[in-house]
């Protein structure tokens, strides 16, 4: 049974297990990852297989200081700002990736840039203390599914595959970290998250950029981040959003306290109407609700300010067209 507490002995466990190269599930402040040593291609590699993930897909590399991250990556001036304001936190820097620095090509895609972040989760940095190398790490769920906010959310999703999964309870902002790209001249959101643009905005004292927003050729040669094609976040249940009134057959997501009647399976995201609330419940709702088997998932309009861009992003990926699994 992989499912433990994280207490000191388990986190001393998990970190033998990535030294000898298998994969451990870790507890983040976004949601739950799966992780390996981000040195070790055949470790990094069994975390592709374990997701079922296409390998032109890279993984985040974690690491425990503002120090550790520039021993892999070119930290420019702007990342060293948006370090100081957001590390240890939910955004995810793009950089050039330092030459001979050791991370496995897997984990970049063979790319030039790396993705890098310093969790704030006292679990994670405990463990990338213990192991003494970065750790890659995706979200800890089958690919194309939504992201783990519980540790039973990974047991579900990936059974006894990772030789440890530390419980650290609800994860505290249940969606993924901000991804911006920093490699180049302007600064462009990847992946809407817990930092939002208007606070890396105020930070930086400069305008963010939307992935698909600039036309330079710069941008043309990047690559958006890849695990953003549309149909990323797919429960089951077709979702339908901005409902005011549930169809027959239909399961409701509510939020706010203004909810249309009806009589089948309902989670309210927050009947308070906060979207910090909203954001930590979304992924382990939509999981709930989908697991009563509706006809489909009725969705009541969030506002898109602040984190309602983050959750009306993966709720659009979850009600896309579904071509990628
Ligand atoms: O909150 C999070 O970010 C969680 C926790 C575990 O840290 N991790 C996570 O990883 O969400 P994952 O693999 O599900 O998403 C990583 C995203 C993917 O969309 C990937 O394409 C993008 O990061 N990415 C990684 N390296 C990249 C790079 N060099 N350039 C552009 N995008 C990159
Ligand atoms: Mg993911």
């Amino acid at each position: 049974m992989p499912l433990m507490k994280a207490t000191p002995d388990a986190i001393t466990l998990a970190a033998a297990a990535l030294r000898r190269g298998d994969i451990v599930a870790l507890p983040t402040e976004t949601v739950y990852g799966l992780g390996a040593d981000a040195t070790n291609a055949r470790a990094v590699a069994r975390i592709y297989e374990a997701k079922g993930r296409p390998l032109f897909n890279p993984l985040i590399v974690h690491v425990e200081s503002v120090e550790q991250a520039a021993q892999i990556a070119v930290l420019n001036p702007r990342a060293t700002r948006l370090a100081a304001a957001f590390w240890p936190g939910p955004l995810t820097l793009v950089l050039h990736l330092r030459a001979g620095a050791g991370i496995a090509d897997l984990v970049t895609a063979g790319l030039e840039t790396v993705a890098v972040r310093v969790p704030n989760h006292p679990v994670a940095l405990a463990l990338i203390a213990a192991v003494g190398c970065p750790i890659a790490a995706p979200s800890a769920n089958r690919s194309g599914h939504v992201s783990p906010t519980r540790a039973e959310h990974v047991r579900h999703d990936l059974g006894d595959v990772p030789a440890v999964i530390l419980d650290a309870g609800p994860t505290e902002h249940g969606l993924e970290s901000t991804i911006l790209d920093v490699s180049g001249d302007g600064v462009v959101l990847l992946r809407t998250g817990a930092i939002t643009a208007e606070d890396i905005a105020r930070a930086l004292g400069e305008r963010v950029a939307r992935t698909g927003e600039t036309d330079t050729a710069a941008d043309q040669a990047r690559p958006t981040a890849p695990g953003q094609l549309a149909s990323h976040y797919a429960p089951r249940a077709p979702l339908r959003l901005d409902v005011r009134e549930v169809r027959p057959g239909e399961a409701l997501l509510a939020f706010g306290a203004d909810v249309p009647t009806h009589d089948g399976p309902m989670i309210n995201l927050s009947p308070a109407g906060d979207l910090v609330e909203a954001a930590a419940n979304l992924f382990a709702a939509l999981r709930q609700i989908d697991a009563t088997g509706p006809a489909g998932i009725a969705v009541m309009p969030i506002p898109a300010q602040g984190l309602g861009e983050a959750i009306g992003d993966r709720l659009r990926r979850g009600a896309a067209p579904r071509s990628f699994t």
